[in-house]
């Protein structure tokens, strides 16, 4: 059965959308199974730009079922507002097109506040995230069941009795205020309540069927609750454990598709050992455009980590990378690559000659200028893991693929 799970293999923003959106046309389910809208990805089609934050890229090329898996955490107004931009740029979302698991959880305003309140120091995307997972594990949640059978307005009267109870951080008045909002949420899940159901049936039919499955992560595999940078992490597994907890189904994936930006980006807090703040810094967040989808903050920069990359294929178990924005590397003299750490923890690099010529939209591996071919293979042969995709730009056109990435 062909079955695909794409995942970040960094901090996140290495190029996803783009690399979904390809695979999605021709993909009978695409899947998200963590995360939330936290999460931003971006597709373009000619002269449209779409941004997906909660719902799966597939939704785009709209040949597939769209599903967000238990393991993500979904915000009812955040979900129906994405489905109204892209209702208005002319996509068709319809229950037969896209389903939510009646097993995820819903995030709620007041996660959103709590977020703004305790987890500063982390940079998070303030968008409820770590507060609404914390509710699950704390199986203090609500789950989107409650949507279906009615009882989402008791649960959120409940919960907030128990946020009262518990969180002396949140004002009186910001709890008077969440509770009078209570009856337009209860409206905008009513509305959202088609959309829902238990979806582990029907991924074990798929599954049995074998239809062609891909799986959508979100974030990046160092933002994993786990296996990331903790605690400056989101909160979620983006590793791919995430794609089995976060569905209720089990397949062997033929393809573990890593997504590798050719330099490193990170947004918030926390460690980042190639992180450049010079000029080369500023020419690489210029060139690639490194301000982030979700919050328009400044993403930081830095040369390619192999090092930590190495680790990223280990807890992935990845067989075929998709090498992205190596266009934004023309006109750097020397490129610097980490291969290891120093005892004090600073990256060991590894230079490698740059190129000048623009290669932007570029579709033929020999085109590109030998020190741009070198660079690619070091990496390659490096990680001992096969580059199937050069992304040379942010078209879906835009695309040299080595090996290919569809199997029969
Ligand atoms: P995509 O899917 C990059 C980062 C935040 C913060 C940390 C925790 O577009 O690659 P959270 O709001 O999740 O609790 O924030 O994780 N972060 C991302 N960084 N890309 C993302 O998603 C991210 N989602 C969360 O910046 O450092
Ligand atoms: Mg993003």
């Amino acid at each position: 059965m062909p079955a695909y799970v794409v995942m970040g293999a960094q901090w996140g923003d290495e190029g996803k959308g783009k690399i979904v959106d390809v695979l999605a046309e021709e993909m009978d389910f695409v899947v998200r199974f963590q995360g939330g809208a936290n999460a931003g990805h971006t597709v373009i089609h000619g002269d449209t730009k779409y941004v997906t934050h909660l719902i799966p890229s597939g939704i785009i090329s709209g040949n597939s079922i769209n599903i967000i898996g238990n393991g993500c955490v979904v915000n009812p107004t955040a979900l129906y507002e994405e489905m109204e931009k892209l209702r208005q740029q002319g996509i068709t979302i319809s229950p037969d097109k896209f389903i939510v698991s009646s097993a995820a959880h819903m995030v709620l305003p007041i996660h959103q506040y709590l977020d703004r309140v305790l987890n500063e120091k982390i940079g998070t995307t303030v968008r409820g995230i770590g507060p609404a997972y914390t509710d699950k594990v704390q199986r203090t949640g609500i789950r989107w069941e409650r949507a279906c059978d009615g009882s989402s307005e008791e649960a959120y009267r409940e919960h907030l009795d128990f946020v009262e109870k518990v969180y002396a951080i949140v004002e009186k008045e910001e709890i008077k205020v969440l509770r009078n909002d209570i009856p337009e949420l209860v409206k905008t899940v009513e509305r959202l309540k088609p959309f829902v159901q238990d979806v582990r049936p029907l991924l074990a039919q798929a599954v049995k069927e074998n239809s062609k499955i891909l799986f959508e992560g979100a974030q990046g595999t160092f933002l994993d609750i786990d296996h990331g940078t903790y605690p400056f992490v989101t909160s979620s597994n983006t590793s791919i454990g995430g794609a089995y907890t976060g569905s209720g189904v089990f397949l062997n994936f033929d393809k573990r598709v890593a997504i590798v930006k050719s330099y490193t980006t990170r947004v918030g807090e926390g460690p980042f050992p190639t992180e450049l703040f010079d000029e080369t810094g500023e020419t690489l967040r210029r060139n690639g455009n490194e301000y982030g989808a979700t919050t328009g903050r400044p993403r930081r920069c830095g040369w390619l980590d192999l090092a930590l990359l190495k680790q990223s294929c280990i807890i992935n178990g990845f067989n075929y990378i998709v090498f992205s924005k190596v266009s934004c590397l023309s006109g750097f003299e020397t490129l610097k690559v980490a291969v290891d750490y120093a005892s004090d923890g600073s990256p060991v690099y590894q230079e490698l000659p740059g190129w000048e010529e623009d290669i932007l939209g570029y579709t033929d591996y020999d085109a590109l200028p030998e020190n741009c071919r070198r660079y690619i293979e070091f990496v390659e042969d490096f990680l001992g893991v096969s580059i199937g995709i050069v992304s040379t730009g942010p078209d879906r056109d835009h695309i040299i693929e080595r090996h290919p990435i569809f199997i029969s």
